[in-house]
């Protein structure tokens, strides 16, 4: 275990039965109100690829997305939920445990070959994460990278990732 995960690790808090019972929700405020602990994970995620855009998945992964961008002078562009984007989009949809989500990307939002580093809170199921490096393809960028904060294991989202480098500060 790294420094970095110890820190991020200690500042993400367990949420029991939210949003609803049995799910044990992992919350990352306490995280993005620590100067110091945010500062790293920018760092960090900023450091691992050199890229032309950084993409941020609505709407955690906005929050950490648009300071790595910033700090890797490279673009941001949005991947949002159906319907939020103004203009011309593409869209992907993918399987939720009880029906479907479909989400959204500017179709002029690369240049033909950007190399695209997508940023996220948390990799669950690997649905939003594998949906959004279709929408990028599509777009006609280069996925070079996917880097979440944190991972959870135990529902195999990295299977449904092959052959793209998936980065995780945290795997739980
Ligand atoms: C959460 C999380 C990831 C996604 C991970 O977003 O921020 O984007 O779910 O789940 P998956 O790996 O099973 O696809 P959510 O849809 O809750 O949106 P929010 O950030 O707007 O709350």
């Amino acid at each position: 275990m790294t420094e970095l995960s110890t820190m991020i690790l200690d500042k993400i808090r367990d949420v029991p039965d939210y949003p609803k019972p049995g799910v044990l929700f992992k919350d990352i405020t306490p995280l993005l109100a620590d100067p110091v602990a945010m500062a790293a994970v920018v760092e960090e995620l900023a450091g691992l690829h050199e890229v032309d855009k950084i993409v941020g998945i609505e709407a955690r992964g906005f929050i950490l997305a648009a300071p790595v961008a910033y700090r890797a002078a490279a673009g941001f562009v949005p991947v949002r939920k159906k319907g939020k984007l103004p203009a011309a989009t593409l869209e992907e949809s993918y399987d939720l445990e009880y029906g479907s989500a479909t989400i959204e990307v500017h179709r002029d939002a690369f240049a033909p070959g950007d190399r695209v580093l997508v940023v996220d809170d948390v990799l669950a199921t690997g649905g939003t994460a594998k949906a959004t490096v279709e929408l990028v393809k599509r777009a006609g960028a280069e996925v070079v990278g996917i880097a979440v904060l944190m991972e959870l294991a135990f529902l195999k989202g990295r299977e449904r990732l092959s052959g793209v480098d998936l980065h995780s500060l945290v795997i739980v």
